[in-house]
């Protein structure tokens, strides 16, 4: 039915229409021509479409529903802090050493159901720290290590389509970027350990903050051991800023207004001179 006819068939049709046949026929069998192409780039599109939707199937039906240990001042705080998380596109958090930041921090963003679009990619400084952490948290989550929580360091790469969480040293995250300038493979990016002012810290948080311009979508936490009032608090009166800190409860340090104001909360981690990063700076007291 959908055949085309023979050109020497137009001879059986009216002289005027033979022209204007002949030349819609030629258009035709080009068309015909490039089918082949057109079916083979909608079944590989179709092919790599339905792949995609697969691994969001699957994160979403293995999203890890997590339980937080009483004990930890970060646990205490899960709701709030999770509540800054979704209300902010940066958060800057520092809490004391053991007061479960970097164990807590990945389960609170998949309680917002952070990591199945992209995953949670959590930096450690170190690949001991990051492959550690990233047991241990499965073990928090009840799983095997490698599926909802991986780890990818120097000659280890240990994370699946499923992964949720993936713990990788800084170095890592700046080697990906070189392979994909946007980082679309995560959905939340976690920076652990900034007091330790690495020079990958350092230039993460630069590149970042660009980036989050790029990535609305994109949330960035940042962590630090403690809130160094000796270093921090000059730099935020600097800026301008209410520090209102009081022991033995989180107490918002500053809310910056606008998104993109974000670099104020993150670059007083890295720098002196203010800078534009927005969202929410937060301490936690207690700990280990
Ligand atoms: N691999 C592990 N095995 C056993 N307990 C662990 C492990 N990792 C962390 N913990 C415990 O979990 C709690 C929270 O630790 P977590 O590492 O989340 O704290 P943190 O705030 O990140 O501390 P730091 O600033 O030192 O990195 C602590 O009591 C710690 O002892
Ligand atoms: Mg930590």
């Amino acid at each position: 039915m959908n055949e085309l006819p023979n050109p020497d068939e137009l001879d059986l049709c009216l002289l005027a229409d033979r022209y204007p046949l002949r030349k819609r026929l030629q258009g035709l069998q080009r068309l015909m021509a490039d089918q082949p192409a057109v079916a083979e780039g909608l079944a590989r599109f179709r092919e790599s479409f339905e792949r995609s939707r697969a691994i969001v199937e699957l994160r979403r039906a293995t999203l890890p529903q997590p339980e937080f240990p009483p004990d930890l001042p970060i646990s205490q705080k899960w709701q709030e802090i999770a509540g800054l998380i979704a209300t902010n596109q940066v958060i800057v958090l520092c809490g004391e050493t053991g007061s479960g930041k970097s164990t807590q921090l990945p389960k609170i963003c998949l309680t917002l159901g952070r990591g199945i679009f992209g995953r949670i990619g959590h930096t450690q400084p170190r690949r001991i720290a990051a492959r550690t952490l990233a047991n241990r948290i499965a073990q928090e989550l009840g799983c095997q290590p490698g599926t909802a929580v991986g780890y990818k360091v120097r000659f280890h790469d240990q994370v699946r389509p499923e992964t949720h969480i993936k713990l990788l040293t800084d170095g890592m995250l700046l080697a990906e970027v070189q392979q994909d300038r946007f980082l679309n493979e995560y959905d939340t990016l976690i920076i652990d350990e900034a007091h330790e002012r690495s020079l990958n810290i350092d230039f993460l948080l630069g590149y970042l903050k660009g980036l989050l311009r790029k990535r609305p979508d994109l949330k960035l936490i940042v962590t630090s051991a403690t809130i160094d009032t000796e270093r921090f608090g000059p730099g935020l009166h600097k800026l301008n800023e209410t520090v209102e800190y009081s022991p033995n409860r989180m107490t918002p340090l500053r809310r910056l207004g606008q998104p993109f104001e974000v670099a104020h909360a993150v670059l007083f981690l890295c720098s002196d001179e203010s800078s534009y990063i927005t969202g929410h700076t937060l301490a936690v007291t207690g700990g280990r």
